[in-house]
């Protein structure tokens, strides 16, 4: 295993390039803005191991560029930048980083639900801009959280731990997964058909892997069940979203806020949610907190290691 040759897209944070030596010589690719796809192509023909961001595009036409590859090492929860299906084709092991980022998400979510709720980025431009003069019994009113229903779709382990916050600010959680989910009963969270979900809840968050059962599950008809005047908030996958459809309602007044941390295009934005000042824009940060970004980079180098030795890893895609 010490020969091993180990690839890296781009660099990661922490000390994840001392762990990654203990099996081998480690190529870094590219730099955080780019990595360029030809070059990791190349890489790829004598590499062992991969080790990736959930902006690495890894497709059938890069694993079969590298005949050698034993395990992807994927610094992100989500696993939809890979072919899982060629890569477990050809044996490959892919390690990600599931449980890590939990809070960080979590905490980022209500992070953008109070945003939007309470319109904290528009108050803040209203004062930078000297708009705030007199104080006024009607000013920048907002929704209030105790008393109003958020509804969850996809109750796995960041979707409970959002349910938990939001318990803990009043609001009522419904919500709705393939199955109803044990662990919802106690905190307490009620299982909703998607239809009745989407008309009861003030504020929908979005909290489901990318799969081609979810894409765009969120298209015109299901944003147009949403409760007028709701909340869309999503910090999951942005192609789980209809972006156009998105604008659309938001426009009319449909809806009357979203906060996105994910979206259909990245680093694209639809130019329409740009100009809507009750939108608020975040660049995909939901795990970004020192901590656990280090703990990803760790985790996810250290199960490339064990399975480079011989080791079963401590966080494989079980499909
Ligand atoms: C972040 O979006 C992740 O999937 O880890």
């Amino acid at each position: 295993m010490s020969g091993s040759r180990i690839t890296v897209t781009r660099p990661l944070v922490g000390s994840w390039r001392e762990i990654l030596v203990e099996a081998g010589e480690v190529v870094l690719v590219g730099t955080p803005e780019r990595c360029d796809r030809d070059r990791l192509r190349r890489e790829l023909a004598t590499a062992d191991a991969l080790v990736c961001l959930l902006t690495d595009r890894i497709d059938r036409e890069l694993i079969e560029a590298a005949p050698r590859l034993k395990v992807i090492g994927n610094c992100a929860v989500g696993v939809d930048n890979i072919d899982v299906q060629a890569a477990f084709e050809r044996g490959i092991t892919i390690c990600h980083t599931p449980g890590m980022l939990t809070n960080a998400t979590a905490d980022l979510t209500m992070a953008l639900l109070l945003a939007v709720a309470r319109r904290i980025v528009e108050a803040d431009r209203f004062v930078r801009e000297g708009g705030w003069t007199v104080w006024q019994p009607g000013l920048i009113l907002g929704l209030e959280l105790s008393g109003s229903t958020l509804g969850i779709l996809g109750m796995g382990r960041i979707g409970q731990a959002v349910a938990q916050r939001a318990v803990a600010f009043g609001l009522k959680v419904v919500y709705w997964d393939r199955q109803p989910v044990q662990e919802a009963q106690s905190i307490p969270a009620e299982y909703l058909e998607l239809d009745d979900l989407l008309g009861q809840s003030d504020i929908v968050c979005l909290h489901l892997p990318l799969t081609l059962e979810t894409e765009q599950l969120m298209n015109r008809e299901r944003l147009g069940a949403m409760k007028p005047g709701s909340i869309l908030i999503n910090t999951a996958r942005g192609r789980i979203v209809d972006e156009e459809a998105l604008v659309q309602s938001l426009r009319s007044g449909h809806l009357s806020g979203a906060g996105l941390d994910v979206y259909e295009r990245e680093p694209e934005i639809h130019p329409g949610l740009l100009e809507l000042k009750q939108v608020v824009l975040l660049p995909h940060i939901g795990s970004a907190t020192h901590r656990t970004r280090t703990a990803m980079a760790s985790a996810v180098c250290r199960d490339v290691v064990k399975v480079l030795g011989g080791q079963r890893p401590e966080h494989p895609l079980v499909v």
